[in-house]
Parts: C-alpha cells; structure tokens; sequence
C-alpha cells in the first residue's frame, strides 16, 4: 500500500463520516452530517487514502483551556481519530498523528488534547492524563442538606433559546475559575443544544434549569436523572443547583460526572456517603508541544525556580528550561545552565492544569531530581508548586 496524506476539504465530509462511523459503530445520516458541519472544520482534518480509499482519518476542534490560575491558552483537541480495520497496525494513525501536530507547532498552538477509546495509544506519543472522569451515584432519597447549609434560591427552567443566549457568559466564569476548562464556542453550543435524539444516549431530551451564576442540565432515562452539565461560577450557585436536584421528587438515584473529589457536595449533606464515586476513568490527555508557553501560563502555588531538562523522545519539543513562577505569574525561558529536574513530555502533559501530584509522577519515574540526594527538597518544592487550588475538569466531552 502507497498512503497518501493530504488535509480534507468541506467536501470530504461525507466521506470522513463514512470511515469514522464504522470504526465508531454508527451510521451519519443527512440530518447528523449537516448537524456537524457547524462544529466541524475541515482544515483541521487529515485523510490517508490507498488508492481510491480513504483508510484514515482525524482531525482537532479549536479549544482554548484554562491553565491554574491563568488566562486560557490555545488547545487543538484531536478527534475523530479512525482507521480502517483492514488498514490497521500499519502506521496511518503514526503518520496522521505526526502531521497534525506539526501543524499545531506551526500555528503556534502550544498544547494538544484529547480522550483515548483505549488507554495504550496514546502516551507513545507524548500524552499524559491531565483530567480524570469520575462519576459518582447519589441515592437522591438520602441525600439531605446539613441544617445550616443556606437556601440561596434563585434556580428556574429555562427553555432552549434562552439558555442559548445566557449559559455561555456562564460557562465563561465558570472556565475562568476551572483549571483544565475548555471553552465552548457558538457553534458548540449550538450543536450541543440541537439535542439530537442520537445525541440523548437513551434518555429524555434535556431539561435546563438556569441561576443568574449557573446551569445544570439533565436528563431521565427510567427513574435515573443523568445530570450532563454542571456549570457554577459561584458557590452560592452551586448550592442552589444542587437543592433543586436533590429535590427531584419520584427520583431514586442521580448519576453525574459533574463531581469532582474536591466537590463541596458530599460536605454539604448530612450524609456524605449518599454521593458514591461509581468509577473514575482518564479524561483529557495532554501533550505539550510548547514547553515555554505551557508553563508561563500558568501561575504557581508557591515560588518555584528551577532548571528543567524535559525529555521529549517522539517529537523533540523538549530541551531546557528555566522555570521562574510563583502566585502572582511565571516566565519559562530556554537556558544552558545546570538542570535541577528532568520531567518526560507526558509528565509535563499530565501536570499541565495540575492533575496528578508531581510527587506521585516522582514515585512513577516520570520526573526525578538530577542529585537525587539534595534535589528532594526541590522536588517538593515544584510538587507544591505545581498543585493547584482545585482539581481541574475539563466539562466538556469531545
Ligand atoms: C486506534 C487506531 C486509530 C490505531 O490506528 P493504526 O493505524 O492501527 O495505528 P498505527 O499502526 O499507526 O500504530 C501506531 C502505534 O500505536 C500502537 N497502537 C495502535 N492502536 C493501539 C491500541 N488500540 N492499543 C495499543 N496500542 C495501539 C501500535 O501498536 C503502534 O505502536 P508502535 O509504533 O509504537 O510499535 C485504529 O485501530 C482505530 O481506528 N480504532 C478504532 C477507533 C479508535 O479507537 N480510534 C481512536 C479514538 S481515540
């Protein structure tokens, strides 16, 4: 087989939807391909054909997420990744991978996101979990306010169109108090209110209850309500959301993954085990392809300065770095000097919104002092650093 390469066009829509549907189980009808072409851009996608035959495909949607404490940086968010099941293990997904992210350097964009179907794929490439998927269970009927936990009030329904003119002011806040938030656009917003039947995985359509300084959606499927955004950019909105969830009368049991194990939710209720972690799964993987960027973005929990020696094995965008950062901001800027640490590229992605500890990814051989010996207090020191004041969410599926 000769591959050849080459970026999509808005014509190979249909064609690309084709690939991505067999190796996703799904067929895309008239309705779903004119749905996507709003969030859908072509430029982003890549097509490897045989011959006549498309056998890849994939392609990223512009995101920009929240670094701790900073302003949001550029993120392509890969997707649509497919390939043929007759052409597979003969490196397309290689070959795509590699041309995506050189156009990603090429534009300047310092980081690339996505979320694995599988969890061996991607850290060959220089990705790193970044955020998790928790999803916990709350028995509804148990779940009381403590008594002094105020009412705030303020939580209505809203219908689509209104929602659609106020929740992305609101999901902005939110985004801006979020490590790992990614943006949604217009479009995003559009596609996901279509709130196509396909789109509803078996439950009802959404319904939307809107605060001045928060939304939630959910949906019934039987007697189960499955809260799919969860958006407070306040705490007081927090808790009037979650007061009117809880008191869904004829609900047994509410599935969400809307929170995180830093939720105050269980620290609200009287019994904090009514809200039972089910599971927790990788989210959004990281792969950093602008050290500098990445790290000046983002503001740091205590002092740090230091020398870091990234290893990046796949696509040589590691090199030397001295970090300077603190509370109030960060400079990371190329040096010769000395390196205090060495951090592999998937470490740098996972620690990029402040996920995992920087000390656990020590333990993992992911990061470690260049003299072990006085480079422990070091070690600490960028592990402190490095945690943020919440554990990022991304909220958003993709
Ligand atoms: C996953 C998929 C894209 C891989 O495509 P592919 O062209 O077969 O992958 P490549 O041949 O380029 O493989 C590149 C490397 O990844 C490895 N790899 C590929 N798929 C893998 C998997 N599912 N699990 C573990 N490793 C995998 C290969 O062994 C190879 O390793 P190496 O080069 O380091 O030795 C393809 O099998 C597919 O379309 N699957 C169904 C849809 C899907 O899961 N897409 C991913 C969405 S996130």
């Amino acid at each position: 087989m000769k591959a050849q390469l080459r970026r999509a066009t808005a014509a190979d829509l249909p064609e690309i939807a084709l690939l991505d549907g067999r190796a996703f189980g799904f067929h895309y009808g008239e309705q779903e391909l004119d749905d996507l072409r709003g969030v859908l851009d072509p430029d982003r996608f890549v097509m490897v054909h045989d011959g006549d035959t498309l056998v890849g495909t994939a392609g990223s949607y512009e995101f920009a997420v929240t670094p701790p404490g900073g302003e949001p940086v550029p993120a392509e968010g890969v997707t649509w990744v497919s390939v043929a099941a007759t052409h597979r293990r003969r490196g397309i997904l290689r070959t795509m991978i590699t041309e995506l992210h050189r156009g990603y350097v090429e534009a300047g964009v310092p980081l690339a996101l996505l979320t694995a179907s599988e969890g061996g794929i991607y850290g060959r490439f220089g990705y790193g979990v970044a955020t998790v998927n928790r999803t916990v269970e709350i028995d509804r009927r148990q779940a009381d306010f403590r008594p002094d936990v105020p009412d705030p009030g303020g939580v209505r329904y809203a219908e689509t169109d209104e929602v659609r003119e106020r929740v992305p002011d609101i999901h902005r806040r939110w985004c801006a108090r979020h490590p790992g938030a990614l943006s949604r656009s217009a479009a995003w917003w559009d596609f996901t209110l279509l709130d196509r039947p396909h789109q509803r995985r078996g439950g009802t359509a959404r319904f939307h209850l809107l605060h001045a300084d928060g939304y939630a959606a959910y949906r019934m499927d039987g007697g189960t309500c499955w809260v799919v955004d969860f958006f407070a950019a306040t705490d007081s909105a927090h808790v009037a959301l979650w007061r009117l969830l809880l008191a869904l009368d004829l609900v047994p049991t509410i599935i969400t993954r809307a929170v995180p194990a830093d939720d105050p939710l269980p620290w609200l209720l009287s019994d904090p085990r009514v809200v039972r972690t089910e599971s927790v799964a990788d989210g959004v993987w990281a792969r950093v392809l602008g050290v500098p960027a990445v790290l000046a973005a983002r503001r740091y929990a205590v002092d740090v300065d230091a020398v870091l020696q990234v290893h990046d094995p796949v696509q040589d965008r590691g090199g030397r770095f001295r970090l300077h950062g603190g509370p109030d901001g960060a400079e990371c800027t190329p040096t010769a000097a000395a390196p205090d640490l060495h951090v592999d590229i998937r470490a740098l992605g996972s620690l990029a919104f402040g996920g995992p500890r920087a000390l656990t990814l020590a333990r993992a051989g992911l990061i470690g002092a260049e003299d072990p010996g006085s480079g422990g207090a070091l070690l600490r020191r960028f592990d402190a650093a490095c945690t943020p004041d919440r554990e990022p969410r991304h909220g958003t599926g993709f």
